[in-house]
Formats: C-alpha cells, sequence, structure tokens
C-alpha cells in the first residue's frame, strides 16, 4: 500500500515525504510546482537515499488522479496541495476557493471511486478564529475566520466531517497547525517563498541574508509581555513527524474522524524570535516597530495535549533550532 501526497514539493509537504520516507512508507508524490520547484522532489531523494513515484500535475486533473489510483495501490492520501497565502486569498477568493475546496473535493470523489477512506488533511489553526480562550484545545469553538485562505481550511474541516457522518468507513484525521518554521538539518529543503514573504520567519531570514533591509514589527502595543504578537512556532520537521503519527493512528483498527492540533503549547513572541535569531546566527536583525497588521491576533498558542496523549506526539525541537535551521537553509541556497 502506498500513501498518495499531494503537493509533496511544498514547504511542509516536502518535510512530511522525508519523515514517511525514513518511516518505511511507500510514497506516490504529485505537485505542479505552482509554490514549489522541481529541484524539491531529487533533494528529498537525497537526504532519504529512497526513491518513489511522482507526477507533475494539479490535483484538480481528475482524470490524471484516476489514472494515479488505477496505477497504484494506494492505501491512504495525505493533502497539502492548495494555496496559502492570507493576503493573496482576499484578493483573490474565486481561486483560493476553486484550488482548496474543489480540489479536496475532486481528491476525495477519486477516493471514494476508488474505495480509499484513510485521509489526512493539512488544516490550521486559523479555523479557530479570534480565540475564546489560550491555549486553544481541538474542542474550542471554530468559525468567524477573518480571510477566505482560512475559510477553505474551515470549508473542507466541515466537508470531511458531513462525509465521516455519512459513512463511518473514512478514517479521517485533521491536523490544525500552529507556526510552522526552520528546515530541514540538511539544509536542503526549507521554505522558500517567491517574493517579499508575507510571515515572520521567512522574513527575518531575508533580512539576515541581507536581502531585505529591516523587519518591520508590526504593533508592539499588545496585552503581551513585551507588546508584540505572540504565536505556537514549530518546527516543521517535528510537524512533519505528526503526519507519520497520524497515518499511524489510522491504521489502527478504530475508525473515526480525529482533531489533534500541531503546536508545541509555548507562545513566543516577534521579539523573543528576532533576539533569538541573532543569538544563535550570529547576525543582525534592524527592526522597525510600525502599525498593527489589519487581522492580526494577539495571542494564539496550543494546548497539545490530545496529540500527545492519542499519537504520543510531542515537538521535541527548540527555538534556537528553528532560528538555525532556517537561517542554514537560507545561506545553502
Ligand atoms: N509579524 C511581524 N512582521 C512581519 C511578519 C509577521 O511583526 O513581517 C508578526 C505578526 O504580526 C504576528 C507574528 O509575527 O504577530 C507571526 O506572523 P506570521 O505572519 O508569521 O503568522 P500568523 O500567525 O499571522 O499566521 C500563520 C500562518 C497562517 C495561519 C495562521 C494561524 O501564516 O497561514 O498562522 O495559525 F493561518
Amino acid at each position: 500500500m502506498k500513501i498518495l501526497v499531494t503537493g509533496g514539493a511544498g514547504y511542509i509537504g516536502s518535510h512530511t515525504c522525508v519523515e514517511l520516507l525514513n518511516a518505511g512508507f511507500e510514497l506516490v508524490v504529485i505537485d505542479d510546482f505552482s509554490n514549489s520547484k522541481p529541484t524539491v522532489i531529487e533533494k528529498i531523494k537525497t537526504i532519504t537515499g529512497k526513491d518513489f513515484s511522482f507526477y507533475e500535475m494539479d490535483y484538480l486533473n481528475r482524470s490524471l488522479l484516476e489514472k494515479i489510483f488505477k496505477e497504484n495501490e494506494i492505501g491512504a492520501v495525505i493533502n497539502f496541495a492548495g494555496y496559502k497565502a492570507v493576503g493573496e486569498s482576499v484578493e483573490k477568493p474565486i481561486d483560493y476557493y476553486i484550488n482548496n475546496v474543489s480540489g479536496a473535493l475532486v481528491l476525495l470523489d477519486t477516493m471514494k471511486k476508488y474505495g480509499v477512506k484513510k485521509f489526512v488533511f493539512s488544516s490550521s489553526a486559523t479555523v479557530y478564529g479570534e480565540p475564546k480562550k489560550i491555549p486553544l484545545t481541538e474542542d474550542c469553538h471554530v468559525g468567524e475566520t477573518t480571510n477566505p485562505y482560512g475559510t477553505t481550511k474551515l470549508f473542507i474541516e466541515q466537508i470531511l466531517k458531513d462525509i465521516y457522518r455519512s459513512d463511518s468507513t473514512w478514517d479521517i484525521a485533521i491536523l490544525r497547525y500552529f507556526n510552522p518554521v526552520g528546515a530541514h538539518e540538511s539544509g536542503l529543503i526549507g521554505e522558500d517563498p517567491e517574493g517579499i514573504p508575507n510571515n515572520l520567519m521567512p522574513y527575518i531570514t531575508k533580512v539576515a541574508s541581507h536581502e531585505l533591509e529591516k523587519l518591520s514589527i508590526f504593533g508592539n502595543d499588545y496585552d503581551t509581555k513585551d507588546g508584540t504578537g505572540v504565536r505556537d512556532y514549530i518546527h516543521v520537521v517535528d510537524l512533519a513527524k505528526g503526519h507519520v503519527l497520524a497515518l499511524n493512528k489510522l491504521d489502527k483498527e478504530e475508525k473515526g474522524l480525529f482533531v489533534y492540533n500541531l503546536g508545541t503549547g509555548k507562545g513566543y513572541s516577534v521579539l523573543d524570535i528576532v533576539k533569538t535569531y541573532e543569538k544563535v546566527n550570529n547576525v543582525e536583525i534592524p527592526y522597525q516597530i510600525t502599525e498593527r497588521r489589519k487581522g492580526d491576533i494577539a495571542i494564539y498558542y496550543a494546548d497539545p495535549t490530545k496529540a500527545k496523549e492519542e499519537l504520543g506526539f510531542v515537538a521535541s525541537k527548540t527555538l534556537d533550532d528553528m532560528c538555525q535551521d532556517a537561517y542554514r537553509f537560507a545561506s545553502k541556497k
């Protein structure tokens, strides 16, 4: 039985492919390289010393998808394909709903046709919207997402719940990621956004490597220890390992729809990140304090207890590792 990974050349997808191959899974990977590079596929093979089938294709291409299900014995699907830029999603909602929601539907419908009912979905902590309490547990209210990207994640979660309700032989894991950062310790794969990054860690990395002049810190008047926003940063390799554990859970007899937060349970401020990055990499990160970014929330972090108890998931990498690995990847490029 093989695992079909959609979006396997992307940031989280590529790290997960490495961990799945290391754990002995056989893979079929697809990606259309709309936000990733073909060289990543070779790098996954270099890191692991293992081979897998790869198809360059859009996951909305139903006939090609069917060909993959016919040619391979697929046992489960992990869906990383999808657009993920919050700001862009506000500008191009139709593109986001088509790519993310229709893509997931095409995939799920094809799975149903071929009798494959194990599905791991890349969701996001953004589905919690403005938190009513911190830390966030999986039973916290979801909804009131503030942008189409977040709403696509919410809609797909609802679709999965409806599918499971209609047929309880499906086995589904919804993984709500907090803030994935860092890179593989080899420095071969990592986060490589096109243009000016929206997210904190890639932005800092471009300042460290002098591609950008200085960081703008979006507000220092939040009700947090130093006034800057607090997030739950999780090393992408820890996050990737969470997918292996989720698949193992789906391989057990008991069927179900399971929802897990993947975070560390620790909140770090923007200034914590800047200081740690400077210290561990021996670089300077010039910054200025600017206005708050619209839609930002002061404090967001996970209660990771459920993933620990039910999956055995514990994020083991530190903030030092996250900052060091992010910089190593950028320096090697
Ligand atoms: N920040 C800055 N300057 C920057 C970029 C970010 O100060 O140039 C601050 C933000 O204000 C925030 C923190 O750094 O306080 C983290 O911001 P990111 O953009 O890195 O991450 P977000 O928490 O805003 O969003 C991330 C993902 C979303 C996901 C969300 C929910 O980008 O896809 O987490 O967990 F939906």
